[in-house]
């Protein structure tokens, strides 16, 4: 079983001035931030996490909005903590989300989608190792 998930904020909620009440709900259910830390995305940068969606049709959309302005990157601890964590953010599309989670609160869109879950185990260790050094995690 997992115990650890990559999140961001993304920039939508960001600007939104939703950063706060998003880590307040995360901390909330029960997660221990690991890593944390304010940054911003080069469009090269964007497309280089986002890789897995290069053929998709909606992967320009996608790396123009996530290299629009700052994030929130964290490492969170938690048991059971990737399917965990995708229960507390919801459906990809906040249209979908169930009430109460973080997308159906603060998102607007399925391509503005307030913030990103790791979908697996692995996935979640490559995407922390994509921003955080060891020095970074506590
Ligand atoms: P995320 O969970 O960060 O992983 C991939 C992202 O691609 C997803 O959230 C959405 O923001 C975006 N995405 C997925 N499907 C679509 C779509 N059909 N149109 C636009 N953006 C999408």
């Amino acid at each position: 079983m997992s115990n650890r998930t990559f999140t961001m904020i993304k920039p939508d909620a960001f600007a939104n001035g939703h950063s706060g009440a998003i880590l307040d709900m995360i901390v909330k259910a029960g997660f221990r931030l690991v890593a944390l830390k304010m940054t911003s995305l080069s469009s090269q940068k964007a497309g280089e996490f986002y890789s897995v969606h290069q053929a998709r049709p909606f992967y320009s959309e996608l790396v123009e909005f996530m290299s629009r302005g700052p994030i929130i990157a964290a490492i969170l601890e938690k048991e059971n903590a990737v399917a965990d964590f995708r229960k507390l953010i919801g459906a990809t599309d906040p249209a979908k989300a169930d009430p109460g989670t973080i997308r159906k609160l603060f998102a607007a869109s399925l391509g503005e989608n307030a913030i990103h879950g790791s979908d697996s185990d692995e996935n979640a260790r490559t995407e922390s190792d994509f921003f955080f050094s060891n020095l970074e995690r506590i």
